[in-house]
Protein backbone atom coordinates (compact mmCIF):
# COMPACT_ATOMS: atom_id res chain seq x y z
CA UNK A 1 0.00 0.00 0.00
CA UNK A 2 1.61 3.52 -1.01
CA UNK A 3 0.07 5.81 2.14
CA UNK A 4 0.28 8.95 2.00
CA UNK A 5 0.51 10.53 6.28
CA UNK A 6 -0.10 14.51 6.79
CA UNK A 7 0.35 16.13 10.52
CA UNK A 8 -1.14 19.28 11.28
CA UNK A 9 -1.37 19.12 14.64
CA UNK A 10 0.03 22.28 16.07
CA UNK A 11 3.56 24.47 14.62
CA UNK A 12 4.67 21.11 13.02
CA UNK A 13 4.03 20.89 8.67
CA UNK A 14 4.69 17.48 8.13
CA UNK A 15 4.03 14.75 5.11
CA UNK A 16 5.58 11.22 4.57
CA UNK A 17 4.69 8.41 2.29
CA UNK A 18 5.10 4.79 3.03
CA UNK A 19 5.55 1.98 0.08
CA UNK A 20 5.17 -1.44 1.03
CA UNK A 21 5.49 -1.06 4.51
CA UNK A 22 8.38 1.09 4.50
CA UNK A 23 8.94 5.00 4.83
CA UNK A 24 10.15 6.11 2.02
CA UNK A 25 9.94 9.90 2.59
CA UNK A 26 9.48 12.07 5.86
CA UNK A 27 9.20 15.72 5.46
CA UNK A 28 8.98 17.88 8.70
CA UNK A 29 8.76 21.50 8.29
CA UNK A 30 8.99 24.07 11.44
CA UNK A 31 7.07 27.21 11.47
CA UNK A 32 9.87 29.79 12.46
CA UNK A 33 7.16 32.70 12.72
CA UNK A 34 6.37 31.45 17.20
CA UNK A 35 9.97 31.96 17.70
CA UNK A 36 9.69 35.78 18.00
CA UNK A 37 6.84 35.18 20.15
CA UNK A 38 8.34 32.47 22.71
CA UNK A 39 5.00 30.41 22.00
CA UNK A 40 2.77 28.47 19.11
CA UNK A 41 0.29 31.43 17.87
CA UNK A 42 -2.81 29.40 16.98
CA UNK A 43 -4.01 31.47 14.36
CA UNK A 44 -0.43 32.16 12.91
CA UNK A 45 0.13 28.35 12.79
CA UNK A 46 -3.04 27.59 10.67
CA UNK A 47 -2.39 30.43 8.42
CA UNK A 48 1.08 28.95 7.93
CA UNK A 49 -0.31 25.32 7.31
CA UNK A 50 -2.55 26.88 4.30
CA UNK A 51 0.58 28.25 2.81
CA UNK A 52 2.50 25.44 3.17
CA UNK A 53 1.07 21.98 3.09
CA UNK A 54 0.47 21.74 -0.84
CA UNK A 55 4.44 22.38 -1.49
CA UNK A 56 5.23 19.84 1.38
CA UNK A 57 2.97 17.45 0.27
CA UNK A 58 4.49 17.29 -3.21
CA UNK A 59 7.86 17.02 -1.74
CA UNK A 60 7.10 14.11 0.36
CA UNK A 61 5.78 12.74 -2.93
CA UNK A 62 8.34 13.51 -5.17
CA UNK A 63 11.18 12.32 -2.79
CA UNK A 64 9.42 9.25 -2.58
CA UNK A 65 10.11 8.47 -5.84
CA UNK A 66 6.23 8.03 -6.37
CA UNK A 67 3.53 9.98 -7.82
CA UNK A 68 0.34 11.63 -7.03
CA UNK A 69 -1.72 9.39 -9.27
CA UNK A 70 0.45 6.37 -7.07
CA UNK A 71 -0.79 7.13 -3.71
CA UNK A 72 -3.62 4.27 -2.51
CA UNK A 73 -4.37 5.47 1.03
CA UNK A 74 -3.62 8.44 3.29
CA UNK A 75 -3.66 8.91 7.26
CA UNK A 76 -3.78 12.25 8.55
CA UNK A 77 -3.89 13.33 12.23
CA UNK A 78 -7.65 13.99 13.81
CA UNK A 79 -6.50 15.28 16.84
CA UNK A 80 -5.63 16.06 19.55
CA UNK A 81 -4.08 19.83 18.86
CA UNK A 82 -5.04 23.04 17.68
CA UNK A 83 -8.39 23.33 15.81
CA UNK A 84 -7.54 25.71 12.89
CA UNK A 85 -4.64 23.48 12.22
CA UNK A 86 -6.01 20.21 12.37
CA UNK A 87 -8.89 21.71 10.03
CA UNK A 88 -5.80 22.52 7.30
CA UNK A 89 -4.55 18.77 7.80
CA UNK A 90 -8.05 17.38 7.68
CA UNK A 91 -10.12 19.01 4.70
CA UNK A 92 -6.61 18.72 2.84
CA UNK A 93 -6.54 14.47 3.65
CA UNK A 94 -10.37 14.69 2.78
CA UNK A 95 -10.02 16.29 -0.59
CA UNK A 96 -7.71 13.92 -1.53
CA UNK A 97 -9.61 10.93 -0.78
CA UNK A 98 -12.68 12.19 -2.43
CA UNK A 99 -11.00 13.29 -5.51
CA UNK A 100 -8.92 10.17 -6.13
CA UNK A 101 -11.44 7.93 -4.20
CA UNK A 102 -8.74 7.14 -2.05
CA UNK A 103 -9.74 4.75 1.79
CA UNK A 104 -8.45 7.27 4.64
CA UNK A 105 -8.16 6.80 8.19
CA UNK A 106 -8.13 9.30 11.13
CA UNK A 107 -5.18 9.10 13.50
CA UNK A 108 -5.22 10.19 17.53
CA UNK A 109 -1.86 12.25 17.52
CA UNK A 110 -1.04 10.29 20.91
CA UNK A 111 -1.26 7.26 19.10
CA UNK A 112 1.03 8.16 16.29
CA UNK A 113 3.61 9.22 19.02
CA UNK A 114 3.42 5.52 20.34
CA UNK A 115 3.87 4.38 17.14
CA UNK A 116 6.91 6.51 16.62
CA UNK A 117 9.97 3.82 18.47
CA UNK A 118 8.08 1.32 15.81
CA UNK A 119 9.02 3.41 12.54
CA UNK A 120 11.41 1.55 11.10
CA UNK A 121 12.07 -1.96 11.99
CA UNK A 122 12.89 -2.64 15.45
CA UNK A 123 10.65 -1.26 18.32
CA UNK A 124 9.67 -2.14 21.62
CA UNK A 125 7.68 -5.81 22.16
CA UNK A 126 4.61 -5.74 23.47
CA UNK A 127 3.24 -4.96 25.63
CA UNK A 128 5.42 -1.76 27.20
CA UNK A 129 5.13 1.35 29.07
CA UNK A 130 5.53 4.20 27.09
CA UNK A 131 6.00 8.03 28.22
CA UNK A 132 5.29 10.81 25.86
CA UNK A 133 6.61 13.90 27.28
CA UNK A 134 6.16 16.46 24.55
CA UNK A 135 5.43 20.45 24.58
CA UNK A 136 1.43 19.66 24.69
CA UNK A 137 0.88 16.17 26.79
CA UNK A 138 2.88 14.57 29.47
CA UNK A 139 0.95 11.32 29.59
CA UNK A 140 2.23 7.67 31.12
CA UNK A 141 0.56 4.74 28.90
CA UNK A 142 0.65 1.31 29.31
CA UNK A 143 0.45 -0.04 25.65
CA UNK A 144 -1.15 -3.32 26.36
CA UNK A 145 -1.43 -4.36 22.27
CA UNK A 146 -1.85 -1.71 19.50
CA UNK A 147 -5.01 -0.22 19.93
CA UNK A 148 -5.64 -1.11 23.27
CA UNK A 149 -3.98 0.66 25.80
CA UNK A 150 -4.74 2.04 29.51
CA UNK A 151 -3.58 5.69 30.31
CA UNK A 152 -1.83 5.33 33.77
CA UNK A 153 -1.82 9.07 34.28
CA UNK A 154 -0.80 12.38 32.81
CA UNK A 155 0.10 16.34 33.73
CA UNK A 156 -2.24 17.97 35.83
CA UNK A 157 -1.38 21.27 34.57
CA UNK A 158 1.92 22.27 32.55
CA UNK A 159 3.18 19.90 30.51
CA UNK A 160 6.81 18.67 30.03
CA UNK A 161 8.00 20.41 27.56
CA UNK A 162 5.54 23.21 28.52
CA UNK A 163 7.49 23.43 31.73
CA UNK A 164 10.71 23.51 29.67
CA UNK A 165 9.59 26.75 27.79
CA UNK A 166 7.98 28.43 30.53
CA UNK A 167 10.95 27.91 32.56
CA UNK A 168 13.24 29.18 29.48
CA UNK A 169 11.51 32.43 29.32
CA UNK A 170 11.95 33.36 32.87
CA UNK A 171 15.72 32.66 32.29
CA UNK A 172 15.79 35.04 29.67
CA UNK A 173 16.45 32.46 26.52
CA UNK A 174 14.74 31.44 23.81
CA UNK A 175 12.21 29.16 22.52
CA UNK A 176 11.83 26.24 22.19
CA UNK A 177 12.84 25.76 25.43
CA UNK A 178 14.04 22.28 26.40
CA UNK A 179 17.15 22.21 23.75
CA UNK A 180 18.32 25.62 25.43
CA UNK A 181 17.97 24.68 29.14
CA UNK A 182 19.52 20.97 28.51
CA UNK A 183 22.66 22.18 26.73
CA UNK A 184 23.10 25.45 29.41
CA UNK A 185 22.72 23.19 32.76
CA UNK A 186 25.57 21.14 31.04
CA UNK A 187 27.59 24.20 31.72
CA UNK A 188 26.70 24.07 35.30
CA UNK A 189 30.31 22.03 36.73
CA UNK A 190 30.21 20.62 40.54
CA UNK A 191 31.77 23.17 41.51
CA UNK A 192 29.34 26.26 40.75
CA UNK A 193 26.87 23.54 41.41
CA UNK A 194 28.18 23.71 45.15
CA UNK A 195 28.03 27.42 45.30
CA UNK A 196 25.06 28.19 42.61
CA UNK A 197 22.72 25.17 42.29
CA UNK A 198 19.20 25.77 44.30
CA UNK A 199 16.98 22.78 45.08
CA UNK A 200 13.81 22.92 43.60
CA UNK A 201 10.61 20.58 44.68
CA UNK A 202 9.81 17.61 43.00
CA UNK A 203 5.74 18.14 42.58
CA UNK A 204 4.12 15.16 44.87
CA UNK A 205 0.74 14.70 43.51
CA UNK A 206 -1.17 12.09 45.68
CA UNK A 207 -2.17 9.67 41.85
CA UNK A 208 0.58 7.48 42.16
CA UNK A 209 0.80 8.10 38.02
CA UNK A 210 -0.26 11.53 37.58
CA UNK A 211 2.14 14.49 37.13
CA UNK A 212 2.35 18.43 38.27
CA UNK A 213 4.98 21.18 36.66
CA UNK A 214 3.68 23.96 37.42
CA UNK A 215 4.60 24.44 41.21
CA UNK A 216 8.41 23.77 39.94
CA UNK A 217 7.69 26.37 37.31
CA UNK A 218 6.67 28.85 40.43
CA UNK A 219 9.69 27.66 42.40
CA UNK A 220 12.19 28.86 39.30
CA UNK A 221 10.40 32.16 39.46
CA UNK A 222 10.56 33.23 43.02
CA UNK A 223 13.90 32.61 43.26
CA UNK A 224 14.54 34.22 40.07
CA UNK A 225 12.72 37.56 41.11
CA UNK A 226 15.48 37.00 44.45
CA UNK A 227 18.18 37.56 42.08
CA UNK A 228 20.26 40.79 40.76
CA UNK A 229 20.53 40.99 36.91
CA UNK A 230 24.60 39.53 37.73
CA UNK A 231 23.60 36.90 39.85
CA UNK A 232 21.13 36.05 37.63
CA UNK A 233 23.74 35.37 34.67
CA UNK A 234 26.50 33.82 37.38
CA UNK A 235 23.47 31.26 38.18
CA UNK A 236 21.51 30.79 35.12
CA UNK A 237 23.34 27.61 34.26
CA UNK A 238 23.00 25.76 37.59
CA UNK A 239 19.07 26.98 37.94
CA UNK A 240 18.64 25.30 34.60
CA UNK A 241 20.17 21.90 35.68
CA UNK A 242 18.25 21.97 39.24
CA UNK A 243 15.31 22.76 37.48
CA UNK A 244 15.84 19.92 34.70
CA UNK A 245 16.78 17.46 37.72
CA UNK A 246 13.83 17.95 39.38
CA UNK A 247 11.26 17.79 36.56
CA UNK A 248 13.59 14.71 35.38
CA UNK A 249 13.38 13.23 39.09
CA UNK A 250 9.17 13.57 38.58
CA UNK A 251 9.39 11.79 35.36
CA UNK A 252 11.68 9.20 36.75
CA UNK A 253 9.73 8.45 39.97
CA UNK A 254 6.72 7.43 38.12
CA UNK A 255 7.25 5.58 35.53
CA UNK A 256 9.32 3.40 38.02
CA UNK A 257 6.40 3.14 39.50
CA UNK A 258 4.50 1.88 35.93
CA UNK A 259 7.16 -0.76 35.54
CA UNK A 260 6.47 -2.24 38.99
CA UNK A 261 3.40 -2.47 38.80
CA UNK A 262 2.81 -3.60 35.22
CA UNK A 263 4.29 -6.42 32.86
CA UNK A 264 6.24 -4.71 30.58
CA UNK A 265 8.76 -6.08 27.45
CA UNK A 266 10.31 -2.53 27.39
CA UNK A 267 10.12 0.94 28.00
CA UNK A 268 9.90 3.57 25.13
CA UNK A 269 10.50 7.49 25.49
CA UNK A 270 8.56 9.43 22.92
CA UNK A 271 7.62 13.10 22.02
CA UNK A 272 9.89 16.13 21.72
CA UNK A 273 11.43 16.06 25.36
CA UNK A 274 12.63 12.86 24.59
CA UNK A 275 15.12 14.40 23.24
CA UNK A 276 16.70 15.31 26.19
CA UNK A 277 19.90 13.54 26.82
CA UNK A 278 19.39 13.73 30.83
CA UNK A 279 16.68 12.05 30.52
CA UNK A 280 17.30 9.10 28.39
CA UNK A 281 20.26 8.39 31.24
CA UNK A 282 17.99 8.57 33.89
CA UNK A 283 15.38 6.19 31.96
CA UNK A 284 18.03 4.16 31.15
CA UNK A 285 19.00 3.32 34.80
CA UNK A 286 14.98 2.87 35.43
CA UNK A 287 14.79 0.35 32.80
CA UNK A 288 18.40 -1.61 33.52
CA UNK A 289 16.53 -2.36 37.09
CA UNK A 290 13.31 -3.54 35.52
CA UNK A 291 15.63 -5.57 33.09
CA UNK A 292 13.83 -4.17 30.28
CA UNK A 293 15.29 -2.56 27.13
CA UNK A 294 15.15 1.65 26.85
CA UNK A 295 13.95 2.56 23.60
CA UNK A 296 13.69 6.32 22.04
CA UNK A 297 12.83 7.53 18.71
CA UNK A 298 15.47 8.87 16.79
CA UNK A 299 14.69 13.50 17.42
CA UNK A 300 12.78 13.40 13.39
CA UNK A 301 10.55 11.33 15.26
CA UNK A 302 10.74 12.39 19.00
CA UNK A 303 9.06 16.07 17.91
CA UNK A 304 5.46 16.00 15.74
CA UNK A 305 6.21 14.47 12.06
CA UNK A 306 4.35 12.63 9.86
CA UNK A 307 5.88 9.59 9.32
CA UNK A 308 4.49 7.97 12.87
CA UNK A 309 1.58 9.10 11.63
CA UNK A 310 1.25 7.17 8.92
CA UNK A 311 2.30 3.97 10.89
CA UNK A 312 -0.62 4.65 12.65
CA UNK A 313 -2.37 4.42 10.15
CA UNK A 314 -1.10 1.91 8.25
CA UNK A 315 -2.00 -0.51 11.35
CA UNK A 316 -5.44 0.71 10.78
CA UNK A 317 -6.18 0.29 7.43
CA UNK A 318 -4.52 -2.89 6.93
CA UNK A 319 -7.08 -4.09 9.85
CA UNK A 320 -9.79 -2.59 7.56
CA UNK A 321 -10.47 0.77 9.44
CA UNK A 322 -11.99 3.16 6.88
CA UNK A 323 -13.17 7.29 8.36
CA UNK A 324 -15.93 8.40 6.40
CA UNK A 325 -15.66 11.79 4.44
CA UNK A 326 -17.44 13.10 7.53
CA UNK A 327 -14.34 12.42 9.18
CA UNK A 328 -13.77 15.97 11.25
CA UNK A 329 -11.19 17.33 13.35
CA UNK A 330 -10.98 17.19 17.35
CA UNK A 331 -9.06 19.11 19.06
CA UNK A 332 -10.09 17.67 22.49
CA UNK A 333 -9.39 13.47 21.46
CA UNK A 334 -8.35 11.55 24.24
CA UNK A 335 -5.98 8.35 24.12
CA UNK A 336 -8.48 5.30 24.43
CA UNK A 337 -8.53 1.70 23.18
CA UNK A 338 -9.95 0.92 19.85
CA UNK A 339 -10.29 -2.62 19.88
O1 LIG B 1 6.67 16.77 20.46
P1 LIG B 1 6.83 18.24 20.25
O2 LIG B 1 7.20 18.70 18.85
O3 LIG B 1 5.59 19.09 20.72
C1 LIG B 1 4.29 18.73 20.84
O4 LIG B 1 3.76 17.81 20.16
O5 LIG B 1 3.70 19.38 21.73
O6 LIG B 1 7.92 18.74 21.28
C2 LIG B 1 8.26 20.08 21.46
C3 LIG B 1 8.65 20.26 22.92
C4 LIG B 1 9.01 21.69 23.27
O7 LIG B 1 8.34 22.04 24.46
C5 LIG B 1 10.52 21.64 23.48
O8 LIG B 1 10.99 22.58 24.42
C6 LIG B 1 10.73 20.21 23.96
O9 LIG B 1 9.80 19.45 23.23
N1 LIG B 1 12.09 19.73 23.71
C7 LIG B 1 12.96 19.41 24.69
C8 LIG B 1 14.18 19.06 24.04
N2 LIG B 1 13.99 19.17 22.69
C9 LIG B 1 12.69 19.57 22.52
N3 LIG B 1 12.83 19.40 26.02
C10 LIG B 1 13.90 19.05 26.74
N4 LIG B 1 15.10 18.72 26.22
C11 LIG B 1 15.29 18.71 24.87
N5 LIG B 1 16.47 18.39 24.36
ZN1 LIG C 1 3.13 15.69 19.55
Amino acid sequence: MRLLAIETSCDEMAAAVFQGGKLASNIVATQEIHRQYGGVVPELASRAHVRSIVPIVEKAISDAGVSKAGIEALAVTQGPGLIGSLLVGVSFAKAFALANNLPIAGVNHLEGHLFSNNINESGPELPFVSLIVSGGHTILVHVQAWGKYEVLGQTQDDAAGEAFDKVAKILGLSYPGGPVIEKLARQCDADSAKKNMPRFPVARVADPFAFSFSGLKTAVLYHVRTLTPEQLAEQRACIAAAFQSALIAALVEKTAAALATRPARALALAGGVACNQALRQAMAKIAEQHRVPLFFPEPIYCTDNAAMIGRAGLFYLQNGKRDSLLLSPQPGLTLRSTI
